[in-house]
């Protein structure tokens, strides 16, 4: 199922326990190891717009799409007030005719939120038709070796990301990491880092 109005709503009654206030450690880490140069770069639920701010205030031209207005209108005040430019969109990833070419896509937590294998590979054919030929993809996803948790975001295996990705992708790093943001405790999660094949 599409997630999409599941998370309008969170936004409409303020439960979004993911937004967060510094750029995820994560990608910085990525863009800074990898040869991930300033680029074309296309963030997928991008909510409230950090992890696409720091991409733009390092030289990136960022597309960043989201299907909650009340996320984008928060992600364009914060731009404006980092004094950089990104181009915000309020856009349904699943439904809505996508086009261009991109040669870095990023998504943090969207990505882990389809629960079925097919809409997985849905995803993951989605983001590899808007990828230039070497053009790489970057999902944090929170890990099912996770200890149980009351609340969290939903988690997946190493097994569910590789199946979602085969024969589109070539895997450069899957690794183990948590979520950069202030909670104590983090959710676990795959950095998983992939090239158009
Ligand atoms: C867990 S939140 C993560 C948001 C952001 N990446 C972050 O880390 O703060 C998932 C995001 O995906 C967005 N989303 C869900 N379904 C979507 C869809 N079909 N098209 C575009 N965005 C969608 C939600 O509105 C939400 O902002």
């Amino acid at each position: 199922m599409n997630p999409r109005d599941r998370f309008v709503d969170r936004y409409k009654e303020g439960t979004t326990p993911w937004v967060h206030e510094n750029p995820d450690f994560n990608l910085i880490e990525i863009v800074e190891n990898w040869p991930i140069h300033p680029c074309k770069v296309l963030e997928l639920g991008c909510g409230t717009g950090v992890e696409a701010i720091w991409l733009s205030k390092q030289g990136f031209e960022v597309t960043a799409i989201d299907g909650s207005s009340i996320a984008i209108d928060i992600a364009k005040k914060a731009a404006s007030s980092a004094d950089t430019s990104c181009n915000f969109m309020v856009s349904d990833f699943i439904t809505d005719n996508f086009e261009g070419e991109y040669d870095f896509i990023f998504d943090r937590g969207f990505f882990h939120s389809f629960d079925d294998e097919e809409e997985r590979s849905f995803y993951a054919s989605k983001v590899a038709s808007l990828l230039s030929p070497r053009g790489m993809w970057l999902t944090l996803v929170a890990n099912s070796d996770s200890p149980p948790r009351d609340s969290g975001p939903p988690t997946r295996s190493a097994r569910n990301i590789i199946d979602a990705i085969e024969p589109r992708f070539k895997l450069l790093t899957l690794t183990v990491s948590y979520f950069g943001n202030n909670q104590d405790n983090p959710p676990k999660i795959w950095v998983c880092l992939m090239r158009n094949r």
